[in-house]
């Protein structure tokens, strides 16, 4: 496939978000692609809220996305050592509809964040719930981005050379997955 869909899907909503600017310079080492971003912004999951008015049209719209993307890229923050809200709320929305979208769908996760560690107890647990969705996740050497708002330049291109390594060969893996 020369021209795949990459869909990228961030914990974080933030417009200056550290994991969306890992989400960019993912999709630019993936090559050409038609690149979406997922919204994540959706309500809070309510069995009340699904039983009486089924699942939300945004989720609906998302997991279109989904099922029309060849790759999926997730950037995972990490909030109090686990994954964001807003993160584990999509996934948990997504399992609702029947077929389980993301199921053989070739994915990597990328972490941000501040800490020393780069996210990496928050993108395991992120790894963990993928597995429940059956991801297809592709193997790798993780990539963890510590210490986040000194890791980005001025164009939000990753400052360290190894870190672009590490991202444009998993970006290599995964788009090996779908040609
Ligand atoms: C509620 C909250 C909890 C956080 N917990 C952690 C944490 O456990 N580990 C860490 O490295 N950073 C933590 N941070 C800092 C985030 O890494 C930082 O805000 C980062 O910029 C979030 O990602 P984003 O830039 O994509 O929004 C936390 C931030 C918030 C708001």
């Amino acid at each position: 496939m020369t021209h795949p869909t990459l869909l990228l899907l961030s914990g974080s909503l933030r417009k200056g978000s550290y994991n969306r600017m890992l989400l960019a310079q993912a999709a630019e080492a993936f090559g050409p692609a038609d690149v979406i971003e997922g919204d994540l912004d959706l309500p809070l999951y309510n069995g009340d809220l699904e039983e009486a008015e089924g699942v939300p049209e945004k989720v609906q719209a998302l997991v279109a996305q989904i099922k029309d993307a060849d790759a999926v890229v997730v950037g995972s923050p990490e909030y109090n050592k686990g994954i964001t809200g807003v993160l584990k709320n999509a996934l948990d929305w997504i399992s609702r509809v029947p077929g389980w979208p993301l199921k053989d769908k070739p994915t990597v996760v990328v972490s941000a964040s501040a800490g020393r560690t780069g996210g990496e107890t928050a993108q395991f647990m992120a790894l963990s719930c993928l597995t429940q969705h059956q991801a297809r996740l592709i193997p790798g050497t993780a990539v963890l981005i510590a210490g986040a708002m000194n890791a980005f330049d001025e164009d939000g291109k990753l400052k360290d050379e190894t870190s672009q390594k590490l991202l444009a060969e998993r970006m290599e893996k995964l788009r090996a997955e779908v040609i």
